[in-house]
């Protein structure tokens, strides 16, 4: 697939996975993608596995991402993790304000906006997950609360960092439903995106970034999604926990 952005697709392992589990699925992961130069491809295991699955995938293609930080550096703050706690483990992206943690940590914006700056900070990349409830979408506020997370949660960061900034659209209504957006929902959520990027940055800048889209992404959708002009990539949850999906996932959309 030719594309103006090489396609970036991260598998977000949630709380899924002891450490045996998660060896199991990236050697299997090793074995199915070792080829595989066209796209950036990323696991994001719990914490628990990252310092096993770090040694696992240090002589491959496979690139690690944590499901969350802090937006601290060191200090009383029982329970959270620090970049360089991270980057002793290789790990290279962060996933940030995904809508579980928006819903059941109350993370808000600003702390989403935060956290990315101490992502930046620590010369990692943020993955900034943003999307509208059925709620939201169905009272025609999709564009309204794209726009409210995506000012808020980039509050900040410049155009360097914006550069190296990975959005990922999840339409709440979609993730772990089995429902999918369209090809066509998907489309017009991440063309309005890129627009409001050009605004907040400038279009060079927009050009660049790269947006995933994320929520019920399986082998079976992967390819016409990431055929969309502004899809860059994609944030798969349930289908990256075993090798066998996630690997088509890629395989289709290359
Ligand atoms: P899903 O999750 O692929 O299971 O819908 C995506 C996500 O929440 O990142």
């Amino acid at each position: 697939m030719n594309k103006e952005r090489k396609l970036i697709i991260a598998g977000n392992w949630k709380m899924n996975k002891t450490v045996a589990e998660a060896l199991d699925l990236v050697r299997g992961l090793k074995l199915d993608l070792g080829g595989v130069k066209e796209v950036d491809l990323v696991v994001c295991p719990p914490f628990t596995a990252l310092c096993e699955v770090s040694k696992a995938v240090l002589d491959s293609n496979l690139r690690l991402g944590a499901q969350n930080m802090s937006e601290h550096n060191v200090g009383a703050y029982t329970g959270e993790i620090a970049a360089v706690m991270l980057k002793e483990f290789s790990v290279r992206y962060v996933i940030l304000g995904h809508s579980e943690r928006r819903q059941y940590q109350m993370e808000s914006d600003a702390l989403v906006a935060r956290k990315a700056l101490a992502v930046h900070a620590a010369s990692l990349k943020p993955i900034i997950c943003v999307g509208e409830t059925l709620a939201q979408r169905e009272a025609g506020q999709m564009q309204k609360v794209l726009e409210t997370q995506l000012r808020g949660s980039l509050a900040g960061l410049s155009k360097e960092q914006m550069v190296e900034t990975i959005i990922a659209y999840e339409p709440v209504w979609a993730i772990g439903t089995g429902k999918t957006a369209t090809t066509a929902q998907a489309q017009e959520a991440h063309a309005f995106i890129r627009a409001l990027l050009g605004k907040m940055f400038d279009e060079t800048v927009a050009r660049r970034v790269r947006i995933q889209y994320g929520s019920s992404v399986k082998p079976s959708n992967a390819r016409e999604l990431m055929s969309q002009l502004d899809v860059d990539g994609a944030l798969v949850g349930g289908a990256s926990l075993e090798t066998r999906s996630f690997a088509d996932i890629i395989k289709n959309s290359i």
